[in-house]
């Protein structure tokens, strides 16, 4: 059950509003009921708050300590925010397609904070997609076979050299040599709720820990589809102010890239997590 001491809106397919929540002034209980209603629904969406780096840096530290990312480009002055930005003269975004961040370390970052410092006229949604359900929602029999399972996530054909990224007009995402890889349960038990949930994503999961690549992909691919069927998406639309704190154990996110020829900036800092069982 969610915490009253915030006014919490259940959304369609994924996630909770509150209203009322000012991120500069919050109390600690309502800080702790948030960080419950993040660990239960997945991701949580405020709107109209104001707030420079300091402030968005001191309130996602009350959340959970801050983790710096390896790849995104920073702010000028504070390198606990990346920046997660689309010119108008660029043609690809940061996070086009289904993923859940940092699924390729050792210990996955927890979740983001992300803030809309500027967003275009129309587009750029994020979808956001509820592990939980996607798992609560398979036959017995296939959950039993899904909890004997390790899938192996990795980050060079995304962030390294010749990746993903290389070929397109975001090539300072590309090259690196720090890419690290992690083996992960494919089904999770959440640290912070004690729920199961899904944990395979298409971004980072390369394959079933003992399968052949085409028994993992045939799994997968039957997961991924299983995974973003309406029932468990919702599409959250921006305007400067808004901001999502979301829960990587437990949801997948993928930003819409659908408004070329506008600029969106948006704040994020990522907070550390846990290994995971
Ligand atoms: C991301 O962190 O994947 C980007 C999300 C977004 O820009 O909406």
């Amino acid at each position: 059950m969610l915490a009253s001491v915030l006014d919490i809106e259940r959304l369609d397919g994924c996630g909770v509003r509150i209203r009322g929540l000012d991120a500069k002034a919050a109390s600690d209980a309502e800080i702790d009921a948030l960080r419950t209603a993040i660990f239960d629904r997945g991701v949580v969406f405020l709107e109209d708050q104001a707030l420079a780096p300091e402030d968005q840096i001191a309130f996602a530290r009350r959340i959970a300590p801050i983790v710096v990312n390896r790849y995104f480009p920073k702010t000028e002055r504070y390198p606990e925010i990346a920046k997660v930005e689309k010119s108008e003269a660029q043609t690809t975004n940061i996070g086009g397609g289904w993923h859940t961040d940092h699924s390729y370390d050792a210990a996955p970052a927890m979740g983001s904070v992300l803030l809309a410092v500027e967003t275009p006229p129309s587009g750029g949604d994020t979808q956001f997609a509820d592990m939980y359900a996607a798992y609560e929602a398979l036959s017995d029999g296939f959950k039993a076979m899904l909890s004997t399972l390790k899938a192996h996530h990795a980050s060079a054909h995304v962030f390294g050299a010749g990746s993903g990224y290389a070929n397109t007009d975001r090539k300072e995402l590309s090259g690196h040599a720090d890419t690290p890889e992690a083996i992960h349960p494919v089904v999770i038990t959440h640290p912070g709720s004690g729920r199961k949930a899904l944990y395979v994503n298409p971004a980072f999961t390369t394959g079933i820990i003992g399968w052949s690549p085409a028994e993992s992909e045939a799994l997968l691919s039957f997961l991924y589809q299983h995974a973003v069927q309406p029932q468990f998406v919702h599409r959250f639309s921006w305007r400067p102010g808004s901001m999502a704190i979301w829960d990587n154990r437990c949801t997948w996110h993928y930003a819409m890239n659908d408004y070329h020829g506008h600029r969106r900036l948006m704040h994020r800092i990522t907070l550390d997590g846990v290994p995971l069982a």
